[in-house]
């Protein structure tokens, strides 16, 4: 059984996103999955190495294995629009290949990193990180415009709600970039909530799904306060 809360233009589910998938639409899918166990072994490896907080720093969720990530591909591959990915190396190419087996057009994978670090293109390595994101589209999709080549995500790299979350600065990015006014994005794997906080601020309908009860509460939160200041602003504007 799942909970569903719906807010203003956004409707979020706290359920399991395998189970709930099948009954969702959405116009785009800009989603950030659990990454590799490769990725989560060194997380965790570098966490038990900090006497400070390191409980604090426990991701809390499981890794995706590559048959998962490959299922969920197949679980994602009718959306209609763009399919944005987050991941890390391990997983990016399997993903890039099985979207193209399944019929769209996927592009090499964009990396988005930090650049005061140190960046290894193969996203791991000591001192350094950079993330892969993964980005699919129909054949029949019309025409787009210019889009980045990757990203930057040096704002808001500490605004994180949650271990795993990502920068809300780089989400608003990706959904400026993958969507257009008015649309609804689909994240079925939530987190506490940043693409919806993403396309609250840009003026999309969202639907967000998360199987963790604490998150999933953190996200409502974070997308009704969006919601609340964007209604603020245009309040504001209007006067
Ligand atoms: C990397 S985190 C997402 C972080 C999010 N982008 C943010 O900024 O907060 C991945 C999330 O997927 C959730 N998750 C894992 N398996 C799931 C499933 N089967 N259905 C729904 N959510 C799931 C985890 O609980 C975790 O919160």
């Amino acid at each position: 059984m799942s909970e569903v809360v719906t807010i203003g233009r956004a409707t979020l589910y706290c359920g399991d996103a395998l189970e709930l998938l099948p009954g969702i639409a959405a116009d785009h899918i800009i989603t950030d999955p659990p990454y590799s166990q490769r990725t989560h072994g060194s997380h965790d490896k570098q966490s038990l190495r900090r006497r400070d907080g390191a409980a604090a720093r426990e991701l809390g969720y499981s890794a995706l294995s590559e048959s998962d990530a490959l299922r969920l591909a197949a679980l994602l591959h009718n959306c209609p629009g763009w399919i944005v990915w987050l991941t890390d190396s391990e997983l990016a190419a399997p993903l890039r290949r099985e979207f193209d087996r399944l019929g769209r057009t996927t592009f090499a994978p964009l990396p988005y990193f930090h650049s005061g670090r140190s960046v290894r293109l193969a996203g791991d390595g000591p001192c350094s990180w950079t993330d892969w994101i993964v980005v699919s589209r129909t054949k029949a999709q019309s025409k787009w415009g210019t889009l980045r080549g990757g990203y930057i995500a040096n704002e808001g790299w500490n605004d994180k709600e949650r271990m795993g979350g990502k920068p809300t600065r780089l989400m608003q990015l990706l959904v400026s970039d993958y969507s257009r006014e008015g649309d609804t994005v689909c994240d079925p794997f939530m987190g506490a909530g940043t693409t919806g906080v993403a396309c609250m601020r840009e003026g999309r309908n969202f639907i967000g799904i998360e199987i963790c009860p604490d998150a999933f509460d953190i996200a409502c939160k974070r997308i009704e306060d969006a919601q609340r200041q964007g209604d603020l602003f245009l309040d504001g504007e209007a006067a």
